[in-house]
């Protein structure tokens, strides 16, 4: 991980603007308050914690992530800002370890957190202290046999005996605090991080213990308390049981994702060891590169109430609910359906019936369990079912929600035939005619009436812009002839400012030795891994198209971004405020049009090309 990342990973947009901007109130999922860099009298400055940016579009109409504010307020370069912040997390600035040492750093960091889980699990089945741990996994029907394959430990009532334990066995303090197994005392010292608690050791696909899982045993909260982040333990890519589940995954070519660490257990106590769990948090796309060498097929159990909010059917839900602050791409389901067609993959979905764990029912009706996974749904037909569920489609108002929320996903598809299926099907769902939805799908036309925008508000989703920008970046570092065809991008269209900057040097002087050597030590490893990212040898017309491409979809991106602002925004300011947002409003949704036309056309003459 870059330190850029690191740093990123630690802070808090919301924390640290707050020192800076005093009065930030919530609204929605934001957070609002007047702009520190003009002066308003209607706070039109928002921080946006789920993507960790802020825009004000005000008069300054500026943005960006944490670096580009303390850059703008501290006037400061990147270099400098990111000092400060690093300064600020904690965050060690040094020329990056060598390979070596950094492996040598890992293999610790894995020594120390086996000998911690060969501890628990010791406790547990042999200490006086774990009878009721013990009768616990008894009530919880976790069999001796499980609870050796994952081997579930205890953590003792106590605030030293792991830290006593590990020094005893000739773990240096610095490593198990490096660990996350322990915790620093302002007052100087360590206490064990994890106390009366059911432990379940996560590991890599390798098998090698990289963190922890600790259940309470009582009603005490948090419920769950997890290792944190470390130099092996990314919990937005690691899906628990995978190193006992990778075998099963590629013989039956199918993986199901759960949630919790005891519905993974019990699947697998049952034989049903395709199964893995994310660990409560959202499905990012690193688990999906985790998984995509075992299978492309993929199926999701979706508890009832994720299932049915609305906001889990938009891909909003899903990033708010990442248990770490910190931002990772999270994947909505058009993201799933983009998915399906660049890897030949497949993605379904199942419901849990309401209040049931797969745990519970795998218990109480291991049939009902085989028969869900069976009947899952391909992504966008269980999509389908579930926004028509939402909507009365009497209604003139939610037919054309449902075109919204299901058009763009059938725009996904690449495959002709698929992709008329679908059509058909939301004709027929929406009461809608097919030829004016086909036309709908190559050249929106502005919808009804005078408000523009505001009447079809197309769905917002949360996404990270970072692998999109990056690649757009990789394609530039790497392939010099198409500078001349980068003309519409600018610094503005990157919303992280490591790509941003770049970006902006790069424009200023494309030769990369020498733009490497004017650069920041960190933005030049940043450089370096994306002049080394792998990108598919293509010819240049496709080349050509994936850079327009990119530019369409981060100029798309940016108004969306925008566009939600300022939907935000329209709930709470006066008459006079609301005309000039209607107007500015209606700006965003002709460029949005005009950016999906671009992208229609571009998409034809591509598959035009393929097929001729
Ligand atoms: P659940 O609340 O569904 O717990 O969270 P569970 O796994 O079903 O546990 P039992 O059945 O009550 O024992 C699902 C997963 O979300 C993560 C854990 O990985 C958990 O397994 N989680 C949940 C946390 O990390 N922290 C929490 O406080 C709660
Ligand atoms: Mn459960």
């Amino acid at each position: 991980m870059s330190v850029i990342d690191e740093v990123k990973q630690r802070l808090d947009i919301v924390e640290v603007v707050g020192e800076y901007v005093p009065n930030l109130t919530k609204s929605g999922r934001s957070f609002k308050a007047l702009c520190p860099f003009h002066s308003e009298k209607h706070a039109s400055f928002y921080i946006f914690p789920e993507r960790q940016s802020w825009h004000c579009f005000g008069s300054c109409a500026a943005g960006g992530d944490i670096f580009a504010f303390v850059m703008r307020k501290e006037n400061l370069d990147f270099g400098e800002a990111l000092r400060l912040l690093a300064d600020k997390a904690g965050v060690v600035l040094q020329p990056k370890p060598q390979a070596e040492a950094q492996d040598e750093e890992e293999e610790k960091l894995h020594r120390v957190n086996e000998a911690a889980a060969h501890y628990y699990h010791h406790l547990l089945l042999n200490s006086t202290a774990a009878e009721g741990a013990r009768g616990y996994l008894t009530t919880r029907s976790v069999s001796p046999e499980s609870i050796a394959d994952f081997q579930l430990g205890l953590s003792l009532d106590s605030w030293d005996a792991l830290r006593l334990y590990l020094a005893d066995k000739g773990y240096g303090e610095e490593e198990v605090l490096a660990a996350g197994l322990v915790v620093e005392k302002e007052a100087g010292g360590n206490y064990d991080r994890f106390r009366n608690r059911l432990m379940f050791p996560i590991r890599s696909a390798q098998g090698r213990v990289i963190g922890f899982g600790a259940r309470a045993l009582d009603d005490s909260l948090p419920k769950y308390l997890n290792s944190p982040q470390t130099a092996i333990f990314d919990k937005s890519s690691i899906l628990y049981g995978i190193d006992r589940a990778k075998t099963a995954i590629r013989r039956q070519n199918l993986v199901v994702v759960v949630e919790g660490y005891m519905d993974v257990i019990i699947a697998h106590q049952h034989g049903y060891d395709n199964v893995v769990a994310s660990m409560g948090s959202a499905l990012t796309e690193k688990h999906i590169g985790a998984i995509k060498r075992l299978t492309k097929n993929l199926t999701l159990a979706l508890d009832a109430d994720a299932a049915g909010d609305e906001a889990t059917l938009r891909g909003v839900e899903v990033a708010a609910r990442s248990l770490d602050q910190k931002v990772v791409p999270v994947l909505t389901w058009q993201g799933l359906v983009r998915y399906e067609n660049t890897l030949d993959a497949e993605v379904k979905v199942m419901v849990m019936p309401r209040g049931k764990d797969p745990d519970d029912i795998i218990k109480e009706n291991a049939p009902l369990w085989q028969q869900l996974v069976a009947g899952a749904l391909p992504v966008v037909d269980y999509t389908f079912n579930a926004v028509a569920a939402k909507l009365d489609l009497t209604k003139a108002g939610d037919k054309s929600r449902a075109v919204e929320q299901l058009l763009p996903l059938i725009a996904e598809m690449r495959d002709a035939v698929r992709r008329y299926d679908y059509l058909q099907k939301l004709a027929r769902l929406a009461m809608v005619d097919e030829r004016t939805l086909a036309a709908l799908l190559r050249r929106p036309r502005p919808s009804r009436g005078g408000t523009g925008a505001q009447a079809s508000r197309p769905t917002l989703l949360l996404s990270s812009s970072r692998p999109l920008e990056e690649y757009c970046l990789a394609l530039l570092l790497q392939h010099p002839e198409l500078r001349d065809s980068s003309g519409e991008l600018s610094p503005d269209h990157f919303e992280h400012s490591e790509n941003r900057e770049l970006f902006a040097a790069w424009r200023h002087n494309p030769d990369l030795p020498s733009l490497r050597a004017g650069l920041d030590a960190a933005l030049g490893q940043h450089l370096d891994t994306l002049a080394a990212k792998a990108i598919p040898p293509a010819s240049p017309r496709k080349l050509e198209r994936d850079l327009a491409g990119c530019t369409l979809r981060l100029r798309e991106q940016q108004l969306r971004a925008k566009e939600e602002l300022l939907s935000l925004e329209a709930r709470e300011v006066d008459a006079a405020e609301l005309d000039r947002l209607r107007e500015e409003g209606t700006d965003i949704g002709n460029s949005l049009r005009q950016v999906f036309i671009e992208r229609t056309e571009q998409r034809r003459t591509a598959s035009e090309e393929q097929t001729g």
